[in-house]
């Protein structure tokens, strides 16, 4: 079988790990490159977990660092949620600063997409900055994009503002580039990350899953997205699940719009469900997850991670 070649822009952050554990051990997608970006953390403690989290691995993936602000907005980090590094917890090895490309992530990423003789799936599970600037530099790569997968935004509430996504509302400008861009996108936004649940006793079990599983249960021990005991949001696994599990969702194809200005709802996704607005839909968004199969595919996955 071939493999699906990605690339993943994140900012590690600890369900950007668990996500990208999956992608890197699964045996259908192949991750290209993995760029990074503010969001959670700065762009140097983000860079930085993605290089540990590789030498944890054990794989030799590309790296680059991309934008270290949002475009125009002012930048505001969720070290509430993840911790002052993002990634606290766990005592991980020394960072793989070798597979550190000295390119700019937009330009790596120009690189990967033209080279490859197949088209390119981008998977955003961040703020959109480096996609937005990729966009706006090199519009050429978007004939060889397969699609966007993307984690952010909302057809309900939201977790940063009563109506904002965190990684849409970092970089609102940049969210509306990208949903503009005429790039075929698969939104995976709070309407199933907030259910796509671990709950503790599936912690319990994901501890005794070797080397990785014990590393996402000290991880979560200290991730706030969701109480350990409540359910931890796994909110970035989602967008992965859609490229190995699409059968968990509920898809609609519509019309997503990103809301700039507005004294209460800057950043949010405007999901057009009844035409409204008279677009035409620019993204399938998942609206709906199966949150028990989903708990069940997300233990298989992290128990592959060996
Ligand atoms: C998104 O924001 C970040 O905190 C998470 O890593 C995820 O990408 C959820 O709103
Ligand atoms: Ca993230």
């Amino acid at each position: 079988m071939n493999k699906r070649p990605i690339i993943i822009d994140t900012d590690p952050g600890i369900d950007d790990a668990l996500a990208i554990a999956i992608a890197l051990f699964s045996e259908e997608l192949d991750v290209r490159l993995i760029t990074t970006v503010a969001g959670n953390v700065s762009l140097e403690n983000v860079t930085f977990n993605a290089l540990r989290l590789l030498s944890f691995f054990g794989k030799d993936v590309p790296v680059a660092k991309g934008a270290e602000f949002p475009l125009l907005a002012e930048f505001v980090d969720a070290s509430n949620v993840h911790g002052k590094t993002g990634m606290e917890g766990y005592d991980f090895p020394a960072p793989k600063e070798e597979l550190l490309l000295p390119d700019h992530a937009v330009n790596a990423m120009r690189r990967v997409i033209l080279e490859s003789p197949e088209p390119i799936t981008l998977v955003p599970i961040a703020p959109l900055t480096n996609i937005a600037l990729l966009f706006a530099l090199y519009p050429e790569v978007k004939k060889n994009i397969r699609e966007i997968v993307l984690m952010g935004g909302s057809a309900s509430r939201g977790n940063k503002g009563v109506m904002s996504e965190f990684n849409i509302a970092t970089d609102p400008e940049a969210a509306q580039m990208v949903f503009q861009s005429g790039v075929p996108i698969v939104m995976a936004g709070l309407d199933v990350g907030l259910k796509a649940l671990v709950y503790p006793e599936d912690s319990e079990e994901i501890q005794k899953m070797g080397r990785v599983g014990d590393m996402a249960y000290q991880l979560f021990k200290r991730y706030r997205g969701g109480s350990f005991k409540t359910g931890l949001k796994m909110y970035d696994s989602c967008a992965v699940a859609y490229l190995l599990c699409p059968e968990l969702f509920e898809v609609v194809e519509t019309y997503v719009g990103v809301e700039l200005r507005g004294s209460m709802t800057a950043g949010c996704t405007v999901v057009d469900l009844k035409g409204y607005l008279h677009q035409e839909p620019n993204a399938r968004v998942l609206l709906d997850i199966d949150g028990e199969k989903f708990r069940k595919w997300f233990k298989q996955a992290i128990a592959k991670c060996i």
